[in-house]
């Protein structure tokens, strides 16, 4: 057959987006404007620091003495001084031997889990876990086996069916849509059990829980454990951009010798480095912190009718995409930003508001809160069916 080379070669991609568009799942960048008075009530700035003086000084200061980017990949001249001391840093904070920056949690999970399973082994990953994570054993070559949501049970059971040596079992510690906890304790003693490793995601569980927010897997007793390895982001809590990859000496060094994503990736930029460092500090110096965050969590379910969560993550499930979207709409329409989760992000029919606590809302922010959101909720569960 001749092509037809007066074809719109991107023809195809105007029916992907009409399909979208009736199916309510068009997504729109929304560029914010500096200095707008919205109400954030969206972001992944957990603790607020992100605007903190010090951590802006800890930016500034690693610029200046660095300059804007690392100028290469960590194995050649991306890694400065400062990269070091932040692993050291993340690493006795969190309570494990060595730590190993990346350029975002993203490419953390990708390189820790492609480096610690390949072909040959098996991954057993939560049905939760983060998209980073899906796309790290879609990467691995390992098998992978998907466990139901939170179920330890299934898990060994899986471990135990395997012909392979080696296994690794992937698990979120706060799942970012639901905001739940993994069963870590039980996670655990299944790995133990069955000879395997187990890598918790603590990205929205670092500043949260924890004493002084050094994450669930320190509440959970599991810190320092020679078969957990640990990855975070550090643009969440601790207001910067980057990752970092927690666990034993010699998981830093086979991750050095193995992880692509950190071999082929250039060096995460200075000034993430000194912000990151900056929010630790603060983190380290005021331990209620954590705790602040989840009582705002707790104050904004309270106002939304829902539950009060065990992390900073309020779902609001409204269930068809159209109404969760028009209602996070009619929210920013009145300067309140909120999340609205829709497919594939979340399960058909679970469509939701998705608000998150900081440790810096006021009371006012909260009225601001209550009159916004309760009228909006009520029309909102007044047009759509709300699974059972
Ligand atoms: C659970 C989880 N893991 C990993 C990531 C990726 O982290 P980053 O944004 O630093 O790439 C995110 C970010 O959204 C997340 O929610």
């Amino acid at each position: 057959m001749v092509p037809d080379v007066t074809s719109d070669p991107l023809a195809w991609l105007d029916d992907h987006a009409a399909t979208r568009v009736t199916a309510g799942l068009r997504r729109q960048l929304r560029p914010r404007a500096a200095g707008s008075p919205a109400l954030d009530l969206a972001s992944n700035d957990y603790l607020g620091l992100t605007r903190h003086p010090e951590v802006r000084a800890g930016a500034i200061e690693a610029v200046r003495r660095w300059g804007a980017g690392s100028t290469g990949s960590r194995l050649v001249t991306g890694t400065t001084t400062d990269h070091e001391l932040l692993e050291g840093e993340l690493a006795e904070f969190t309570g494990f031997p060595a730590g190993l920056v990346f350029s975002s949690g993203y490419a953390a999970n990708l390189g820790a889990v492609t480096a610690l399973a390949g072909r040959g082994s098996l991954i057993v990953s939560d049905a939760g876990c983060h998209a980073s994570l899906v796309d790290a054993c879609r990467l691995s070559r390992a098998r992978v086996a998907i466990a139901p949501h939170r179920n330890s049970t299934a898990v060994a059971r899986l471990l135990a069916d395997r012909s392979e040596e080696h296994a690794l079992v992937l698990t979120d510690s706060v799942f970012s849509a639901d905001g739940d906890l993994a069963p870590l304790t039980e996670l655990h003693r299944v790995v133990r059990d069955h000879n395997a490793l187990l890598l918790v995601d603590e990205a929205h569980g670092l500043g949260v829980r924890g004493h002084g927010g050094r994450g669930l897997v320190q509440e959970t007793g599991l810190a320092g454990e020679p078969d957990v390895i640990v990855t975070v982001t550090l643009s969440k809590a601790l207001a910067a951009q980057g990752g970092a990859v927690l666990g034993d000496e010699r998981v830093r060094a086979h991750l050095i010798d193995t992880a692509r994503t950190m071999i082929f990736d250039t060096g995460l930029a200075p000034a993430a480095v000194g912000a990151a460092r900056a929010a630790l500090r603060i983190l380290r110096r005021d331990p209620g912190l954590g705790p602040r965050v989840l009582a705002r969590a707790a104050d904004i379910a309270r106002i939304a009718g829902v539950a009060a969560p065990d992390s900073a993550v309020v779902p609001i499930i409204l269930g068809d995409p159209q109404t969760a979207h028009d209602a996070a709409h009619t929210c920013r329409e009145q300067d309140v930003e909120v999340g609205c989760f829709r497919p594939p992000s979340v399960p058909e029919g679970t469509s939701r508001l998705r608000l998150t606590a900081r440790a810096d809302l006021t009371p006012a922010d909260l009225d601001t809160l209550t009159k916004v959101l309760v009228p909006v909720l009520t029309h909102a569960r007044n047009s759509t069916t709300v699974p059972a």
